[in-house]
């Protein structure tokens, strides 16, 4: 496994955490880092909310030292406005820009953002230029999609356009924006890209559940580091677990349910922080039971943990989980939950 260079920056290990709304706000991120990811990136961004100055948009500049290097996700279909919110988390302090071209949600794809720019790759390349130009000391990276639909495989085309244009690396989810996160990614489209672009890193994303399927995504398609999403929800140790494989071939086993536990309990206290108890508390009814996926007991204890209002209860609660949580043979484990 060799060191990732994006721009300036050596990424070790080759291991990245996907953005997730709603799910990669810091208390995950830093836990995420601390447990091995070599690269970790907030939430999509609206270009817009920055520019009008939402306040609740500037809290989620919610990146610290211990993630570095921290990336930001952007998103908006308009340059200037792209540029000047990728000037405003720089000065905020981010090590690096991402652009979202992934998002296929209406929300965000009506307005002409987020995965609808793959349908428009001259209005795709002039966001990307102004980004580039905008915050030269950084670099700037981009997330894209296989394309709109399969009738249109969009991202070998937009790779090598974004590489011109002075982007620092490419992150592709193999799978259309129109399949939502349906059927199975198709990493071909990976290879392609990888083989496309002639100097930069390709970051292959779609269906890592596993540190085999990381290897083996790394081999079928040459890519550069793997992205995982999902598997991570809950499962911050997939990440050094996934880089740990990739070096040595070791497979760690996986956490007990006691460090399950430990953790959970360290992300809520982290998330209560930040967030303050009433916000952090309310945030923390959806996610804490990811790290339960699969241990016998879990339904039981993802519904009582839906239900708290004070830290002081999702303390009660877990302490509780850790004498009656076992694992769960393989062949019973409950799959992972998709978006
Ligand atoms: C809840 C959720 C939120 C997501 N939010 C974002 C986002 O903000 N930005 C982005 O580029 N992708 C987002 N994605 C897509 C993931 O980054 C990733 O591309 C996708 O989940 C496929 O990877 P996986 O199969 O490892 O989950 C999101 C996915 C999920 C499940």
């Amino acid at each position: 496994m060799e060191v990732m260079r994006i721009g300036d920056l050596n990424i070790w290990p080759d291991v990245v955490l996907a953005p997730m709304a709603g799910i990669t706000a810091h208390p995950f991120r830093v836990l995420c880092k601390r447990h091995g990811a070599g690269l970790v990136v907030t939430e999509l961004i609206s270009s817009h909310a920055i520019h009008y100055k939402n306040q609740k948009t500037f809290g989620m500049f919610d990146w610290d030292d211990e993630e570095r290097p921290a990336f930001c996700q952007l998103f908006g279909g308009d340059p200037d406005t792209m540029a000047e919110a990728a000037r405003v988390v720089v000065e905020h302090g981010c090590d690096g820009v991402d652009i979202n071209m992934g998002c296929w949600v209406p929300k965000v794809a009506k307005t002409g953002a987020g995965a609808a720019l793959l349908k428009d790759l001259c209005q795709a390349e002039k966001v990307v230029r102004a980004v580039v130009d905008a915050v030269p000391e950084v670099p700037v990276t981009v997330k894209v999609r296989s394309g709109w639909d399969p009738r249109d495989v969009t991202a070998v085309r937009f790779a090598r356009a974004a590489e011109q244009a002075g982007v620092k690396a490419v992150t592709v989810h193999a799978r259309f924006a129109s399949q939502g996160f349906s059927g199975e990614a198709d990493w071909d489209i990976i290879g392609q890209v990888k083989a496309a672009v002639s100097d930069i890193p390709v970051i292959g994303n779609g269906d890592i559940e596993t540190p085999q399927d990381a290897r083996r995504m790394l081999r079928e398609t040459g890519c550069d580091a793997v992205m995982v999403g999902r598997a991570a929800m809950g499962n911050p140790w997939l990440l050094g677990r996934i880089g740990l494989f990739l070096e040595t071939g070791v497979l760690s086993p996986e956490p007990t349910p006691e460090e399950r536990v430990a953790v959970a309990r360290e992300h809520a206290r982290l998330m209560v922080v930040q967030a303050g108890e009433n916000i952090g508390v309310r945030e923390l009814r959806g996610l804490l039971g990811h790290y339960f996926k699969g241990l016998t007991g879990a339904p039981r204890l993802r519904e009582a943990l839906t239900k708290v209002n004070t830290l002081a209860e999702i303390e009660a609660i877990l302490d509780g989980a850790r004498e009656r949580l076992t694992q769960t043979p393989p062949a019973e484990r409950e799959p992972t939950a998709v978006a």
